[in-house]
Formats: structure tokens, C-alpha cells, sequence
């Protein structure tokens, strides 16, 4: 799907001074070649990835994580995967080329929403004093990959939703529904809820919404545009989430939305992770401590989980680096990549902002970076493996053919402050399709123009315990986080 709103979609490209002052160092310089020396590195050791071929590829039957979650943990699963309850009966899932394809919409609608906060604060550093605009329009919906179920209401009703560190407000389709899309639930229905009530116009969550308005009677209401052109908007309301049996959140800010249209998916709405006070880390941190963290499986038969507050939960591996914030985008989490590592050896590349969103797949690196990346990786595996032709944008695909044990070298980002994230396999090479079961390619794209940040995408996130350690203002990997 197309993005289509052109309200946070301003042209790209002429951004390069911006916001993101520390962006501009990605921009400085091209890529260095990687080091002549390295190619002649053997295999084997610990900085390659010694896999089966097999090991890349999902199950089809869901394998929950064992021991799991023994707190207020919600279980998280892939969308499409066998563990999803959004996964309809008999209907095949979309193959794994179209996941990515929708996927890419996402990380398009966010580099454009980056690169137009970047060319907006140009704008009005350039006429000083103009005021930035109030809010940029959030990313496509439906294309997440990761959803969790959390009850609303009482009795609680159970609802699937996504959840989003790259938004704040969270939502479900509310009865009485003037225009919604279908959804795998039924909706929810205020009315029988006795602790559901509705914001006035004047409660500070209703002034802190970017995009709000006051109904006759005194009602909140919201609305959220999303950058593909879907849109909901409804009441702002309060009612109790109900995250495990034995943890709720009683009047917990949510938007029930009563027009809700241009969604693709079938999730029933919502949860916002973003950095913004509505939010529901920040509207939990008065429980559970500010921040939250999640682990993403890496097989989408598996389960990983999403918990609120860090507490004494961050392990004892964890790399942190700190957050960087952005004034034009205080919704959003950034990191300073400044290093990248292939088969252990350092590849040279200028430093970048990333965005780290749970929303985006595959991760995008601003395009020296991402070149630098692909030559000394490509490197590595030829003369080992065959290549394969591209599949739909990914083009350095391999074909493993007859080669039941792979040899894959280790990618590692290095972020500010010395953390180094060395990747799980499957955030090295991403297999797509069963019409092509030995094929896998490298599971990076470049942002593909001067784009002021790149995005660390889900991808590249699977099996660390992710930390958002809010009151340090820093996010955490901590290796083998869940399998
Ligand atoms: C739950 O997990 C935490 C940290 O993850 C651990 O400290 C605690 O002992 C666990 N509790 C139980 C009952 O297993
Ligand atoms: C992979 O290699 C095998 C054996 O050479 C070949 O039969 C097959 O067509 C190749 N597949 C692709 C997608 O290149």
C-alpha cells in the first residue's frame, strides 16, 4: 500500500542540516572500502554464525517460549505466525514477500515523517521563531509484525492490538461504530463496561493530544492520522486495562474509536510505547517504574514478551547506549549508531541516527552505511555460496542448495558509548518463502536516498531483551533475551 497522506510526507532530500544535528555526521563522509585483508578470513570462530540451513526456517506449529513470563509480562507473537490469534482459520497467511513488502511501507512512511520534521525545523530556524508543527501524522498501521492481547473493561474483554514504540495514543474500534473495518473481535462496547467513562475537554490528557477537539457535551475527542491515509477518531476515554489475571491498570487512557477507516489487518487496535505522557509506559510508570521492555522471537512460530517498567529487570548482559531525543519528534526513540562489525572486524562507516521502532522489519541504513555493510559481507560469503537472484528489493540473496550446515559471518552494531549489539543469525539473513526454501539474504536495506536517520528495524532486534530504560534515558540489548 502506497502512502498516500501528504500531511507528514513533505519532499525528501533537503534535509541534510537538520533537526537531527547528529544525523549530519551520516552524511559526512562516504564509505571507506573494507579492508582488503579481511577477505582472505577464515570461517569458524566466534565471530561466525554456525547454523543449519533448516534453523532459518519457521515451524509451522507454535513453539511458546518455555519457562516464560512468570510476571506482568504480556506474550507477544508474530502476526501471521502459528501462535497468533489474529491468524484466521484455513486462510493462508501472506507469504513472507509480502510481509516484507508491507513492512517496506512502514519504514518509507517513517523515514518521510523523519525527513520532514528535519526539513521543518530547517524552515523555521531559517524564519526564526516559527513554530514547528504541532504533530506529524504516525506511520502505516496493520504492518507490524508483532501483536499482544490485553483485556479492556469490566469484565475484562479481550482484545488483540498492536503494540508500537512509534506512537503514543492507544486505541480499539468502539461500539456504536459508524465506520469501521472488520476485525477478528467483537468491538468493544463502552456500555457495558461500568468503569468505562470519557474524558472532558478539559482534563490535561485531552489538552496533551496533539489533535483533539470538544463535542457539545463536553466529550474529548481524538483523532489519529495515520501516514498511509487510514484515520480513526472517536472518544477520549478511561477504563481498566487488564494486562495478566493479576495485573490491571484501572483508568487507564485509551482512544475508543467510533470512525475508523483505511485499515488493512484485522488486529482490534493499538498500544502506544511511544516517549509522550499518554502513552502506556508512561501512563503505566506510576505502578511498574518508568520504561519497558520487550524480546522478540526469532521465529515467527515462537513467543517472546513485552513488560511494562525495568525495575531490577534489565540483565545483567545488556549493552545500553543512550537515547538521543528529538524535539521535532518527542514521540520517537533514537540511538546513535557509530560502528558496524562483520565477522568481528570493524568496517569503517560515518556515524547515524536510528530510529529503533518495533513497527519496521528490516532494518535501513543510510546508504554509505549500508554499502559499506553489503561489500564487506558480500565479501565474506562469496566463493562459500552461490548467489541467488533478488527477491522483490532484497538483492544479495544466496542459495544453500546442498549446504545442510551454513557458516554466516556475525554482524555487530556498535552504538554510542561502546554498546556492542552483535545480531542473532536471523537478524543477519531473513528467509523468504516456502517457494524457495534454500534461499536467504542479507536482511538490510538502505534508506535509499540522504535521509537524515536510518531505522533499526525488528529484524535485528529478535532474541535480545530490548530495554527502555526511561529514568536513565537509555535502551538496553541483552543477548539471548528469548530464543
Ligand atoms: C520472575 O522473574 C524475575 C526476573 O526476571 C526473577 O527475579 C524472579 O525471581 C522471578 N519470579 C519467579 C516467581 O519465578
Ligand atoms: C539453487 O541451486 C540449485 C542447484 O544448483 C538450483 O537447482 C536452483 O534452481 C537454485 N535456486 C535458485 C533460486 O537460484
Amino acid at each position: 500500500m502506497a502512502s498516500r497522506s501528504s500531511r507528514c510526507a513533505p519532499p525528501r532530500g533537503s534535509c541534510l542540516a537538520a533537526v537531527l544535528a547528529v544525523a549530519a555526521a551520516a552524511l559526512a563522509g562516504a564509505a571507506a572500502p573494507f579492508l582488503p585483508g579481511a577477505a582472505a578470513a577464515e570461517a569458524g570462530g566466534p565471530d561466525w554464525h554456525a547454523v543449519s540451513a533448516r534453523s532459518l526456517r519457521p515451524s509451522t506449529a507454535c513453539t511458546p517460549a518455555e519457562g516464560a513470563s512468570n510476571s506482568s509480562a504480556l506474550k507477544v507473537v508474530h502476526r501471521h505466525g502459528p501462535c497468533s490469534p489474529l491468524r484466521s482459520r484455513g486462510a493462508a497467511p501472506p507469504s513472507p514477500i509480502e510481509i516484507l513488502r508491507r513492512n517496506r511501507d512502514r519504514a518509507t512512511s517513517m523515514l518521510r515523517k523523519i525527513a520532514g520534521a528535519a526539513a521543518a525545523t530547517n524552515a523555521a530556524r531559517a524564519s526564526k521563531g516559527a513554530h514547528l508543527p504541532a504533530h506529524w501524522a504516525t506511520a502505516t498501521l496493520g504492518t507490524n509484525n508483532y501483536v499482544v492481547t490485553v483485556g479492556l473493561g469490566t469484565p475484562a474483554r479481550y482484545f488483540t492490538v498492536e503494540f508500537d514504540t512509534g506512537s503514543d495514543l492507544s486505541w480499539v474500534q468502539c461500539e456504536p461504530c459508524k465506520d469501521c473495518y472488520e476485525q477478528r473481535d467483537p468491538l468493544f462496547d463502552p456500555a457495558k463496561s461500568p468503569t468505562f467513562s470519557t474524558v472532558p475537554c478539559g482534563a490535561r490528557e485531552c489538552r496533551e493530544l496533539p489533535s483533539q477537539t470538544c463535542s457539545p457535551d463536553n466529550r474529548c475527542r481524538f483523532e489519529c492520522a495515520y501516514a498511509d491515509g487510514s484515520q480513526t477518531d472517536g472518544d477520549l476515554a478511561r477504563d481498566t486495562l487488564t494486562l495478566t489475571p493479576s495485573d490491571a491498570i484501572r483508568g487507564f487512557v485509551f482512544g475508543c474509536g467510533h470512525r475508523n477507516s483505511g485499515f488493512f489487518g484485522t488486529e482490534d487496535g493499538l498500544l502506544g510505547l511511544g516517549r509522550k505522557s499518554v502513552s502506556l509506559s508512561s501512563q503505566a510508570a506510576g505502578r511498574y517504574g518508568p520504561g519497558f521492555s520487550y524480546c522478540l522471537p526469532s521465529l515467527s512460530s515462537g513467543t517472546g514478551y513485552l513488560a511494562l517498567g525495568v525495575g531490577g529487570g534489565a540483565p545483567a548482559n545488556a549493552q545500553f547506549t543512550p537515547m538521543v531525543p528529538s524535539r521535532a519528534l518527542p514521540s520517537l526513540y533514537f540511538l546513535r549508531l557509530t560502528g558496524i562489525k562483520v565477522a568481528g572486524r570493524a568496517v569503517k562507516v560515518p556515524a547515524a541516527s536510528m530510529l529503533i521502532d518495533s513497527g519496521t522489519q528490516l532494518t535501513s541504513l543510510p546508504d554509505g552505511t549500508f554499502a559499506a555493510l553489503w561489500s564487506a559481507f558480500a565479501r565474506l560469503m562469496a566463493g562459500r555460496y552461490r548467489r541467488a537472484p533478488g527477491l522483490s528489493f532484497l538483492d544479495t540473496c544466496y542459495n544453500f542448495t546442498g549446504h545442510a550446515a551454513l557458516q554466516v559471518p556475525s554482524v555487530a552494531l556498535v552504538f554510542a558509548g561502546g554498546a556492542t549489539v552483535s545480531l542473532d543469525v536471523s537478524g543477519v539473513l531473513v528467509k523468504l518463502g516456502s517457494d524457495e526454501p534454500d534461499v536467504a539474504c542479507l536482511a538490510f536495506t538502505s534508506t535509499g536516498d540522504d535521509a537524515p536517520a536510518g531505522i533499526l528495524g525488528s529484524q535485528q532486534q529478535k532474541t535480545f531483551a530490548v530495554v527502555y530504560d526511561v529514568a536513565n534515558q537509555r535502551v538496553g540489548f541483552g543477548a539471548k533475551g528469548c530464543a
